[in-house]
């Protein structure tokens, strides 16, 4: 039996660490929307695991909803042209909307986002995302809540995936160099 995670070079952040850190978040939510209805919106699939987990750290209502998106071009190199391949289900003129991300790399994904949902006519459109790169971004995001500020190295867990793979580890870790055919 292979063990997943026996391909981590090394964990940056334990299943504990994000589960607190939801704790501290959910906490902050919870007061700066007091009185205001939360739209949460997942982006397929990174963010399945932090909607899971913040939304029940939350002890109040809210609405979930989902969209994926994919970046124009091929290959890595992002365009920051953003296709939607699932819409909102939810109409939100007038919504409080909070984007749950997992990672925020270059930024051109939410940024792009952001704009078409406030184009939309959402009262307000916050993020909230896990991770962030700050070396790796090329467009300014404005993020309200954050969890860890994270080195530009290529990450997997928690939702994060390599070729689709690995979403499923419960921390967050560097890929090992063996799986993708580099040096150790
Ligand atoms: C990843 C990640 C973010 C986005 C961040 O998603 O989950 O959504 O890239 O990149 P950016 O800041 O450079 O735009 P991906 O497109 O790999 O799809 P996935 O969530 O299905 O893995
Ligand atoms: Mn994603
Ligand atoms: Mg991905």
């Amino acid at each position: 039996l292979a063990d997943i995670r026996e391909d981590l070079a090394e964990e940056l952040i334990s299943e504990q660490q994000l589960h607190d850190k939801l704790g501290e978040l959910a906490r902050q939510i919870e007061t700066d929307y007091d009185g205001r209805d939360i739209l949460l919106v997942g982006v397929l699939r990174g963010a399945v695991m932090v909607m899971a987990d913040l939304a029940r750290s939350l002890r109040r209502h809210i609405e979930m909803d989902w969209m994926a998106v994919s970046s124009y071009g091929s290959g890595t190199v992002s365009s920051g042209v953003v296709r939607i391949l699932k819409d909102l289900d939810t109409d939100i003129s007038g919504r409080h909307v909070l984007i749950v991300e997992d990672i925020i790399d270059s930024g051109l994904t939410l940024s792009w986002l952001r704009q078409n949902l406030i184009s939309r006519g959402a009262a307000t459109v916050e993020i909230c995302t896990m991770l962030r790169k700050p070396d790796a971004l090329k467009v300014e995001v404005d993020v309200k809540y954050c969890g860890f500020d994270i080195p530009n190295k290529f990450v997997i867990g928690y939702g994060l995936d390599y070729a689709e793979k690995y979403r499923n580890l419960r921390g967050v870790g560097v890929l090992a160099p063996h799986v993708y055919g580099g040096e150790e």
